[in-house]
């Protein structure tokens, strides 16, 4: 038996465990490839002057992402319940303090707006594949994709409808408890994924305009990176690795002991990051090729642009449907690692079945994702922060929420938890991994969030 400080070799999920560590990576591997990679990435890449902002994510991913995730994990594997019972157990045994409860709160309120989003733009990739289907893409011009995409987002009832769908599929696959099986989907469902991004990667090479593409993506031009948009790449780093807000921490709890935190980890990042990076390298040429403008384009950029490919490429009426199915499924498995730490909290607390928690949940994340609905047609000449209310929500929680959650995961595990607690679960005492990943929990990665807050309100101009 172990000391007060180090117990959690005894305790154990309430919800069940992964049953190897290979459902683990598919599991995480799941929650982090989603729209975040295929349709965010290549926006805010682009909307922030590409090659230098890529680079600010890249190090952001590496130096920042990487070790709050493996924070996340071993926190979540330590206390073994949701986000929120997990920080203010731990927090009590290493700090006698149940206060960091609060990080878990943030978290889960996070993924309530995140997730009302999230679910209407994965909402459009459902009704892309039926648009595919139809043959709307075939011969269209840039202009007249740009107004199917208005018709859709500009519609209540359309765009409603299909929120309304992707939720009600979410909530029921939750509530059936048949996540688990879905990870299983992972391990064909992300290599088609890449496969059909090669297919469209071919078709970029060959666009005339590739190597202009990719000139747009890595070559940095300095002058194009202000500090809002340093913010923006350490926010996308926080949301394509689904960290910051306790998902992870979630997914964490269900580990079994042995696994490898910091391998699995390095995977998955890295996985994630291979594919955000494919995704752009499809997309830019893609882009330029059509004499469009990859600064101008905004959040329609993938639903504008893809279909200008699957339009006239040999096979892209295949093609455009089994992308845009592939993405919603990718959607899928993020949103429920969305949902997690809610659900889990609820059904803890409360003491409900987890079919009465999700739907609870998915209600009231519902209900939210009208603001996002709305924003799009009777809300669209509203500013109210950033822009719009979607444009609002996106920068509260990318921006803000993702990485102060991570700043206060990654002190709680570099300075609060003790030596002992944290090597004990990266089983790696004094060897070099843990050694790195120390360094950069306590150091790098809390600086790193402070600077770039800090920077981003004008601090060191
Ligand atoms: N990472 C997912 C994507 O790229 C989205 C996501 C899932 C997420 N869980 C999260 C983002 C938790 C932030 C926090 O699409």
């Amino acid at each position: 038996m172990t000391d007060g400080t180090s117990g959690g070799e005894r305790r154990t999920s309430l919800h069940g465990f992964w049953s190897s560590r290979f459902t683990f990576i598919l599991a995480v591997t799941g929650a982090a490839v989603g729209l975040g990679n295929i349709w965010k990435f290549p926006y805010i890449a682009g909307q922030n002057g590409g090659g230098a902002f890529v680079l600010v994510y890249l190090l952001c991913v590496f130096g920042i992402g990487l070790p709050i995730m493996m924070s996340e994990i071993l926190i979540g594997r330590r206390g073994r319940r949701n986000p929120i019972a997990t920080m203010q157990l731990l927090g009590e045994e290493e700090s006698g303090s149940r206060a960091w409860g609060l990080v878990g709160v943030m978290g889960v309120m996070g993924g309530f707006l995140i997730l009302s989003y999230y679910s209407v733009i994965a909402g459009w990739t459902m009704a892309y594949v039926v648009k595919a289907l139809s043959g709307a893409f075939a011969g269209a011009s840039p202009e007249a994709l740009s107004d199917q995409l208005d018709g859709l987002r500009g519609s209540v009832l359309q765009s409603g409808f299909w929120h309304t769908l992707f939720m009600g599929i979410t909530v029921s696959l939750v509530a059936l408890g048949v996540e688990r099986g879905l990870e299983r989907a992972v391990t064909f469902m992300v290599p088609a994924l890449v496969v059909i991004m090669l297919i469209l990667l071919g078709y970029s090479v060959t666009s005339g305009q590739f190597g202009a593409g990719l000139e747009f993506m890595f070559q940095p031009d300095f002058s194009r990176l202000t500090g809002d948009s340093i913010l923006a790449a350490m926010g996308q780093a926080f949301f394509t690795l689904s960290v910051g807000m306790g998902s992870v921490m979630a997914y964490g709890a269900y580990l079994p002991q042995e696994t490898s935190i910091t391998r699995t980890s390095i995977a998955v990042v890295s996985a994630d990051t291979a594919i955000a990076i494919l995704a752009g390298m499809v997309i830019f040429p893609i882009i330029l090729s059509n004499g469009l403008d990859p600064t101008q384009a905004g959040m329609g950029l993938i639903f504008k642009t893809l279909p200008l490919a699957f339009g006239t490429m040999t096979g892209g009426v295949v093609f455009g449907p089994l992308f845009f199915l592939l993405l919603g499924f990718a959607a899928l498995t993020s949103a429920i690692s969305l949902m997690e730490p809610a659900v889990a909290w609820v059904v803890e607390r409360w003491h409900i079945s987890r079919a009465s928690a999700a739907i609870t949940v998915g209600s009231v994340v519902y209900i939210l994702g009208f603001a996002t609905v709305l924003s799009f047609n009777v809300l669209s000449g509203f500013t109210f922060w950033q822009g719009t209310l979607f444009a609002d929500i996106d920068y509260l929680t990318a921006n803000i929420m993702l990485p102060l959650g991570g700043l206060f995961i990654t002190v709680f595990a570099g300075w609060v938890m003790c030596r002992n607690s944290t090597a004990d679960e990266l089983d790696e005492h004094a060897g070099p991994t843990y050694r790195i990943w120390r360094f950069l929990a306590q150091y790098i990665a809390p600086a790193a969030v402070v600077v770039v807050f800090l920077n981003s309100i004008g601090v060191f101009d």
